[in-house]
């Protein structure tokens, strides 16, 4: 490599107002260095967060990582990729430029100027709304922990490290609304987001799917795509929000957001194509005995991952939902594309449930729903990536198609708890659902067939045998490029 690809970010090619201060101790585009007592505060949060990082960040030792770090907020080059010690990453404060004339797009204050503060009779829930978030992110970190030690390759190492390093900003970005707008109570939150822990059974991460293991690489893969997902929706929520730093800082995580996306759709994608490979070239579905993970264990692995993130979403019908939405605290996905009122006090939809061992629906008011609503958006999004892998099925001559189970298939919360849904659709009773569930999820055996094949593969342009190399490098470095250096003789 170059020398200036070790120098850190270059200059923001763009205007003063999305520019990004790198000369302060915490990067920033919000004029921090203009309010010496929240700078102050966010200093004294700072090594708290660096050493949480060091305890639970990434456990594999790197001398440094190919990283990509933001540098301005525009629309063009606003990021900066150059290897960092990963330590010494730039996390900080960056917020979607201001629309001075932006106004409020749904609720009882549509039409109304946003809210540059908190108003007093929504502070309790915006903090709330807030921790939720800001509680995901670092979870996901602590999730990921262990994963370096078994990357199928220096590129896919990366796209790891990539993604850590960027939960870890999101943490900032929610920590940062936390000091700036919610005084003492945000502060005590913003420590608390360090001291839950994912799976910690004193103190666990809020949401359920943020305290399972996230055991092998398939695993990561199926997290990145169905749980970031998740996230990608809710903040989709948050960034129509009245409270205009809420929306702008949740406008611009989104951005970063696409390329987890893109680790999960690829990642699942290239282990579809090498497992097609194998079964084709030997005729047979146990490919395991190949070096391949065979598909009915992807198909497992997907139907778990899917249900525990469907369940993200909470319960179908939410008084709360509807209050949210209607004092414009959270839209709905793509909210001013919706061609209706956007007020929705008479509008109403559709909801399925189970009754006397069937499905069936009845009409539901949308306010009530609105967490369906999201969810439906979600699982069509979903679907878009089981039909980009089962061309991949298609294309390699294989008939077996991966599938997304039925929104009811193995859920936790809402309409669906307590009752069991076949990948398929069909309610069954407990006993029909013992005989068959070993055949919809992961149990240990399947875990430990996958765990067989994580065999690290830390040598530059190799990849492990169960899955494809991709197509392309990142930022147009070839798929060979040193991405990483390991700490360890000899792997410099
Ligand atoms: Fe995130
Ligand atoms: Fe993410």
């Amino acid at each position: 490599m170059s020398t200036d690809e070790r120098t850190g970010p270059a200059p923001a090619p763009t205007g003063p107002l999305s520019r990004i201060d790198y000369s302060e101790r915490i990067p920033n585009n919000v004029d921090l260095a203009g309010d010496r007592r929240l700078q102050r505060a966010l200093e004294g949060w700072q090594p708290k967060f660096l050493d949480w990082w060091k305890q639970l960040g990434p456990a594999l030792p790197t001398k440094d990582v190919y990283l990509r770090t933001a540098i301005a907020v525009g629309r063009d080059g606003w990021a900066h990729f150059a290897h960092v010690p990963m330590e010494q990453y730039r996390w900080g404060i960056f917020l979607a430029e201001r629309d001075p004339d932006r106004v409020v797009t749904f609720g009882k204050h549509k039409g109304e100027p946003a809210w540059q503060e908190v108003p007093g009779e929504h502070r309790a829930a915006l903090l709330r709304l807030i921790v939720v978030q800001g509680d995901t992110e670092p979870a996901s970190v602590e999730q990921q922990r262990v994963l370096g030690n078994t990357a199928p390759s220096i590129y896919d190492l990366r796209n790891l490290f990539q993604v850590n390093v960027e939960e870890g900003r999101h943490l900032w970005a929610m920590v940062y609304l936390l000091h700036a707008y919610f005084g003492r109570e945000g502060r005590e939150e913003a420590e608390q987001l360090l001291k839950r822990n994912s799976g910690d059974l004193d103190a666990p991460r809020i949401l359920g799917a943020f305290n399972e293991a996230t055991t092998d690489w398939l695993q990561f893969f199926m997290f990145t795509y169905f749980t970031d997902r998740d996230g990608k929706y809710q903040l989709g929520t948050l960034k129509e929000s009245a409270f205009d730093p809420l929306a702008r800082t949740c406008q611009f995580m989104l951005k970063e957001e696409a390329h987890h996306m893109f680790v999960g759709v690829t990642g699942v994608q290239r282990t579809v194509e090498r497992t097609a490979q194998l079964m084709a070239a030997h005729r047979t579905k146990d490919i395991l005995a190949y070096g391949g993970i065979p598909l009915d264990i992807i198909q497992k692995y997907l139907n778990f991952q899917y249900s525990v993130s469907m369940d993200l979403f909470g319960s179908e019908q939410s008084t709360n939902a509807g209050n949210y939405y209607s004092a414009g605290l959270k839209g709905r996905w793509m909210e001013t594309r919706r061609k209706d009122d956007h007020v929705l006090i008479d509008a109403t939809r559709q909801m399925t449930y189970v009754d006397g061992g069937e499905l069936r629906t009845r009409t539901v008011p949308l306010l009530s729903a609105l967490n369906l609503d999201l969810r439906d958006e979600y699982a069509a999004d979903c679907a878009a990536g089981v039909k980009r892998w089962n061309q991949v099925l298609e294309a390699a001559g294989v008939t077996e198609r991966l599938i997304l189970p039925h929104e009811g298939f193995n859920r936790k919360v809402g309409a669906y708890a307590g009752h069991h849904v076949s990948p398929a659709g069909e309610v069954l009773d407990d006993e029909a659902w013992h005989a068959r569930v070993d055949g919809w999820l992961p149990g240990d055996a399947d875990r430990a067939a996958v765990a067989s094949l994580m065999v690290p593969e830390y040598e530059y342009g190799r990849f492990a045998g169960w899955i494809a190399p991709p197509r392309t490098g990142i930022n147009d470095q070839p798929v060979e490029f040193d991405y990483v250096h390991l700490l360890e003789e000899g792997l410099v």
